[in-house]
């Protein structure tokens, strides 16, 4: 059976003291799990410093964004997948709808991410999709998932033990109070499974391909999504700052 992830994205919400203190509560709170997989996401500067403080624990270090080359003089202010490899990351988050906005990222640029974390081979990637409030009105969901996905993964090989985690996240349904509903939410993850076995294949979804929603979760909504089935975990934003809240969400996900 596949692991489930519960994976924390801070965002840039925390200043380094808050983030080490955040890091270390995570790390006791913790120490007994041995199911499911544990992520947390810092900011990229402090990186290096979380990872210290999570060795020896099964949390795993994720980064919120990377560049798509690994070395070069031409891309100043960047971060390559090695250099998150050399700080300990394991996971890395592509495409999230908030730099889909701000930052006009594009599903082009997040394909060339996409690869270069594939062909890194340390990192896993964590590829965000999700439709708008106005795609959802009008009924395109399904169409603007299946394109999102087809173009994040296009020219992708997946071979070996490689993991691809896609995270569905509606945008509107982030930072806001409101989830998507549960039933929706399964139905929307259906229909990612079946537009990836077209993709790459039923064998590699089964064995490579992880899919977690993401969306306002918190400790009083987690328990309707924790045991859908084809919900392999969630990526939780704000119930992930505060250590009580996100042992919650976590404990209905992993153990
Ligand atoms: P939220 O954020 O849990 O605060 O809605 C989720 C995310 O943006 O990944």
């Amino acid at each position: 059976m596949l692991k489930k992830y519960i994976i924390a994205n801070w965002k840039m919400n925390l200043n380094l003291a808050e983030t080490l203190s955040l890091a270390k509560k995570f790390k006791e709170k913790f120490a007994g799990f041995n199911q499911g997989e544990v992520v947390v996401c810092p900011s990229t500067l402090f990186l290096i410093e979380v990872n210290e403080i999570l060795k020896g624990s099964i949390i795993k270090l994720g980064a919120q964004n990377v560049f798509w080359e690994e070395v070069g003089a031409s891309y100043t202010g960047e971060v390559s997948p090695e250099m998150l490899a050399e700080a300990g990351c394991r996971y890395v988050i592509l495409g999230h709808s908030e730099r889909r906005k701000y930052l006009s990222e594009n599903y082009e640029i997040i394909n060339k991410k996409v690869r270069a974390v594939v062909k890194n081979e340390k990192l896993i990637p964590i590829v965000c999709i999700g439709e708008s409030l106005k795609e959802r009105k009008t009924d395109r969901r399904d169409f603007v998932l299946v394109e999102q996905l087809e173009q994040a993964l296009s020219g992708i090989e997946v071979f070996g033990d490689q993991r691809i985690i896609i995270a569905y996240e509606p945008i509107w349904a982030i930072g806001t109070s409101t989830a998507l509903e549960p039933a929706e939410a399964e139905y929307a993850h259906k229909i990612i499974k079946l537009a990836l076995n077209d993709i790459v294949g039923m064998q590699a979804v089964s064995k490579n391909f992880s899919v977690i929603y993401g969306g306002s979760i918190n400790s009083k909504n987690v328990k309707s999504f924790a045991n859908l089935e084809d919900i392999d975990g969630l990526l939780v934003g704000g119930a992930s700052l505060k250590i009580e809240e996100f042992y919650k969400v976590a404990k209905s996900i992993v153990k």
